[in-house]
C-alpha cells in the first residue's frame, strides 16, 4: 500500500512538473506592465494605465481602464494615453481628466534640444483633454489651444482646472529675423525668447445643456513645469520646475503661486534634491513629495535612498517622514484619516508600511513578501480602501484591492493581464550572501536556479548587475529587456543578481561606501560573490558569464577589464569613459557625485575607475548593445569600447536600436531583439574558455 501511495505521488508530482511548460522570450516580452493606479474619492473606481506591446505597428499600446472595485465591470477609455500626465479625479469624485487620443509627433530626439534654438514653427494639432463622468458616462473633451500641456490639476470644484503648458509666442516676426542672422547655425545654451511655461485656468460652465469653457492666463514662468497641484487653503497652486539637462539640481524646486496675487511666484525649496510626486495631506496644509536617490557632495541635504518629505505650506517648514525606515521609499498615498501609506524598499522586498504622523515611527504592514510598485487610497473618513500593484518571482504584476488596509493579505486581483506567466515553469529563487573580505561587508543576491535544477551544483553562471548604481534586483516578475533574470535561468544558467555596495535598501552608508570607487569596489563585491558561489560548489568555474543595463553596463564594461575569468559578457547602454560621459550625459550631477568632483579636480579617479584606460587587459567577447538615441549614456560611449576592443582583436559586436533612448520604450521590438541576442552570445560564448594560471581573484 505504501508503495502504491508512493508511486501515486511520485507520478503526481512528475505530471505536475510536466504541466507547466518551459517560458518562451515571445510569452515573457508580451507582458502587460502597470503603470499607475488611481483609486475615485469613494473608492468604487480604479483607474488603471496598462502598457502592452503592439507587435504588429512596432509600437506599443497605452491603455486606460476604468474599473469598477467590486470586480463587476472595466472600461477601455483609450489605447492612445499619454503616460507623462496622470489622470486625476476632480473633488467630488464624479469626473476624472485625462489626457490622450492626439498623438503628438515631436521630435526632439535629442533632450538637449532645450539650448537650441529652432525657427520651424511646426504647427501642431488643437490639444484637447478629455474630462469623464463615472456617474453619467459623459465625455467632454476641451481645446486647450496649440501648445502641449506638461501638468494639469483641478481646483476645489469640478468646473474648474488648472494647466501648464509650453509657452508659444513667440512671434513669427522674431523667427524671421533670427533666420536672416543665423540661418540654420544652433546657439547652443541660447534659449528661444519664449522659453518656459504658462500657467492657464479653464472654467467650464454649463447652462441649458449647452458648454461653455472659457481659458485665463494666470502666469508666465520661465522653466518648464512637469506637476501642479491646487491648494485651496493656503490659495496657491503649486508647482515643480524642471530641465531636461540636469546640471544642477537646483533646477528642480518646488514653487509656489498665490493666486490672489499672480504677481508673486514663491520659491518653496531649496533642497538641491530631486522632487516629484506631489500630493495633498488630509488637513489640506502640508505638500508631500518623493526625492530620488541622488547624492551631492558638500550639500546639506544628501538623499541616498528615496525619501517622502512634506512642506507646511503655511510656514515653509520641511518634515521628513519614515525617518527611522533604513531602505528606500519608492511610492506613497495620502491615509485618509491623516498620515501617508509608504512602499518601502528594505533587502530585495518592498513593503506596505504606515506613519500616522511626522512624529510617529513607521510600522510595517501585514501584506506579502514580494514587491508593492504603486498605491493608491480613497478618500473615506473611516477606513482606506487601496489598490496597489504587487508581484514577486513566482507571481507576475497584477492590480489588487481591499476595502480596508488592514486586510491587505486577502486583497483580491482585479486583473488578470499576466496569468500566462504564472502557469509557466518559472524558476526558483533564493538569497545567497556572502562577505568582501576587505572591510567584511555583507553582500546580498539573488539566485535564479534553471527550472528543475534547484540547489544543484556545478551550474554554468550568468551574472546580471542592475542600474544604478542607486537601485536594487528585487523580488519581483517584471519582464523588461534589462530585467530577464528568469528568462536566462530558462535557458539554463543560474543567474545571480547581486546587490552590490551602492544598491538602495540597505541602509545610506551602504551607498556612500562607493564614494570615489564606483566600479572598483563594486567590482569587487560582484567577484568575491562570483568566488564565493565557485568555492561553495555551486557554479561551474569554467562558465562564469556577466552582463547587465545601464550601471550593470557600466561594470560589465570594468569587469572584462578587470579580470579573464569571464566567458562570455553582454553590456548595454554601460560606460566606458568616464571623462567622456560626465560631458555628454544629460545627467551630469550624478556621476560627478558618485567620482568626488568634476575631472579637472579628481583626474585620478575618472582615469582609475574608466573600463577604456585598462582595455588592453580585456580578453572577454562582449556584445554591446545601446539605444541610438540615448542620451543618459550617450551611444558613444558604446562606440568607443566597440572600436577599442576590435583593435585589440577581442570578439565584439554593437548593436544600435534606432529611436530608443534610456528606457527602451520606442519598439517592443527592440527589448526582445536586445535578449534574444544577448541569450545567443552567451550559448556561443559560454564554453569556449579555458582557466588560466591567471584566473585569481
Ligand atoms: C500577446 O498577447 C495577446 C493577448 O494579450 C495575444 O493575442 C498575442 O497572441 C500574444 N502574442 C504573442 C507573440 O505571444
Ligand atoms: C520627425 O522625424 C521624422 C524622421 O526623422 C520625420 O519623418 C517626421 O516627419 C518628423 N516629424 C515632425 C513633426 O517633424
Ligand atoms: C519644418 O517642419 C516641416 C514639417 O514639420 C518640415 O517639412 C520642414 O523641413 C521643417 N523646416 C526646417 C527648416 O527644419
Ligand atoms: C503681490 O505680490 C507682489 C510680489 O511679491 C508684492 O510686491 C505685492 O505687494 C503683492 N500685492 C498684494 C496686494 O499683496
Ligand atoms: C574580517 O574578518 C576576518 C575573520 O573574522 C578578520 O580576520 C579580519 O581582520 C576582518 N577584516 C576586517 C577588515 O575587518
Amino acid at each position: 500500500m505504501r508503495v502504491y501511495l508512493f508511486v501515486i505521488f511520485t507520478l503526481q508530482c512528475y505530471t505536475s512538473i510536466r504541466a507547466h511548460p518551459k517560458l518562451t522570450i515571445d510569452e515573457f516580452f508580451n507582458a502587460t506592465s502597470f503603470q499607475s493606479v488611481s483609486l475615485s474619492p469613494n473608492g468604487r473606481h480604479l483607474l488603471v494605465y496598462t502598457r502592452k506591446p503592439a507587435w504588429d505597428s512596432n509600437s506599443y499600446d497605452n491603455n486606460l481602464w476604468l474599473y469598477e472595485t467590486d470586480g463587476s465591470k472595466k472600461e477601455l477609455i483609450t489605447t492612445q494615453y499619454f503616460a507623462f500626465m496622470e489622470p486625476k479625479w476632480s473633488p467630488s469624485g464624479d469626473w476624472f481628466f485625462y489626457y490622450g487620443n492626439d498623438k503628438v509627433t515631436t521630435n526632439s530626439t535629442d533632450e538637449r534640444v532645450r539650448y537650441r534654438h529652432s525657427s520651424n514653427k511646426s504647427l501642431k494639432n488643437q490639444h484637447k483633454i478629455h474630462l469623464y463622468s463615472v456617474t453619467s458616462g459623459e465625455l467632454l473633451s476641451i481645446d486647450i489651444g496649440k501648445a502641449t500641456p506638461s501638468a494639469l490639476t483641478w481646483s476645489d470644484s469640478d468646473s474648474s482646472l488648472y494647466f501648464a503648458a509650453q509657452s508659444t509666442e513667440s512671434t513669427e516676426d522674431a523667427d524671421r529675423l533670427y533666420e536672416a542672422e543665423w540661418k540654420d547655425v544652433i546657439q547652443y545654451r541660447r534659449r528661444k525668447p519664449n522659453y518656459g511655461s504658462v500657467i492657464q485656468r479653464i472654467d467650464i460652465k454649463r447652462k441649458h445643456g449647452k458648454l461653455s469653457v472659457k481659458i485665463h492666463c494666470i502666469k508666465h514662468l520661465d522653466f518648464i513645469v512637469t506637476e501642479l497641484l491646487f491648494v485651496a487653503s493656503e490659495h496657491k497652486v503649486v508647482c515643480i520646475s524642471y530641465s531636461p539637462i540636469i546640471e544642477t539640481l537646483s533646477e528642480i524646486e518646488l514653487y509656489a503661486i498665490d493666486f490672489l496675487n499672480t504677481s508673486s511666484l514663491i520659491r518653496l525649496t531649496n533642497s538641491k534634491l530631486f522632487e516629484y510626486n506631489l500630493k495633498l495631506s488630509t488637513d489640506g496644509k502640508h505638500v508631500f513629495f518623493l526625492v530620488y536617490p541622488v547624492r551631492l557632495n558638500n550639500e546639506n541635504f544628501l538623499s541616498m535612498q528615496g525619501r517622502l518629505y512634506s512642506i507646511d505650506l503655511t510656514n515653509g517648514q520641511i518634515e521628513q517622514w519614515g525617518k527611522g525606515f533604513q531602505g528606500s521609499v519608492r511610492d506613497y498615498t495620502i491615509r485618509s484619516e491623516g498620515g501617508v501609506f509608504i512602499l518601502g524598499q528594505l533587502g530585495t522586498n518592498v513593503h506596505v508600511y504606515t506613519q500616522l504622523s511626522v512624529l510617529e515611527n513607521v510600522c510595517l504592514l501585514s501584506g506579502w513578501h514580494g514587491s508593492y510598485r504603486s498605491i493608491s487610497s480613497s478618500k473615506s473618513k473611516q477606513y482606506s480602501s487601496v489598490a496597489v500593484t504587487y508581484s514577486s518571482f513566482e507571481q507576475p504584476e497584477e492590480v489588487y484591492f481591499t476595502k480596508h488596509i488592514d486586510e491587505l493579505p486577502w486583497a483580491k486581483p482585479l486583473t488578470h493581464e499576466n496569468q500566462l506567466l504564472s502557469t509557466r515553469d518559472l524558476p526558483r529563487t533564493k538569497l545567497y550572501r556572502w562577505s568582501n573580505p576587505e572591510d567584511n561587508r555583507t553582500i546580498e543576491g539573488i539566485l535564479h536556479y534553471p527550472p528543475g535544477k534547484f540547489e544543484h551544483k556545478n551550474l554554468p553562471l550568468f551574472v546580471l548587475m542592475h542600474g544604478g548604481p542607486t537601485g536594487a534586483s528585487l523580488n519581483q516578475l517584471q519582464p523588461s529587456f534589462d530585467t530577464w533574470a528568469p528568462l536566462a535561468a530558462t535557458e539554463g544558467w543560474l543567474v545571480l543578481e547581486p546587490n552590490f555596495r551602492g544598491s538602495t535598501g540597505y541602509g545610506d552608508k551602504f551607498i556612500d561606501e562607493v564614494l570615489c570607487e564606483m566600479l572598483s569596489r563594486t567590482g569587487k563585491d560582484i567577484l568575491t560573490g562570483v568566488n564565493s558561489l565557485v568555492n561553495d560548489g555551486i557554479v561551474d568555474p569554467t562558465r562564469l558569464n556577466i552582463g547587465g543595463y545601464s550601471f550593470g553596463g557600466f561594470l560589465t564594461n570594468w569587469l572584462i577589464t578587470q579580470t579573464t575569468l569571464f566567458s562570455a559578457a553582454v553590456s548595454g547602454a554601460g560606460a566606458s569613459e568616464l571623462v567622456s560621459m560626465w560631458g555628454t550625459t544629460d545627467f551630469p550631477t550624478y556621476g560627478a557625485s558618485f567620482m568626488c568632483g568634476f575631472p579637472w579636480e579628481v583626474t585620478e579617479i575618472y582615469k582609475k575607475e574608466s573600463a577604456m584606460n585598462n582595455l588592453n587587459k580585456a580578453q572577454t567577447p562582449i556584445l554591446i548593445t545601446t539605444g541610438a538615441k540615448e542620451t543618459r549614456v550617450p551611444a558613444d560611449q558604446s562606440y568607443m569600447l566597440e572600436r577599442g576592443l576590435t583593435y585589440l582583436g577581442v570578439p565584439v559586436k554593437l548593436l544600435l536600436f534606432p529611436d530608443e533612448g534610456h528606457a527602451f520604450s520606442s519598439n517592443p521590438w527592440h527589448g526582445k531583439i536586445k535578449v534574444r541576442e544577448e541569450l545567443k552570445w552567451l550559448a556561443q560564448y559560454d564554453h569556449l574558455r579555458s582557466v588560466g594560471a591567471e584566473d585569481v581573484l
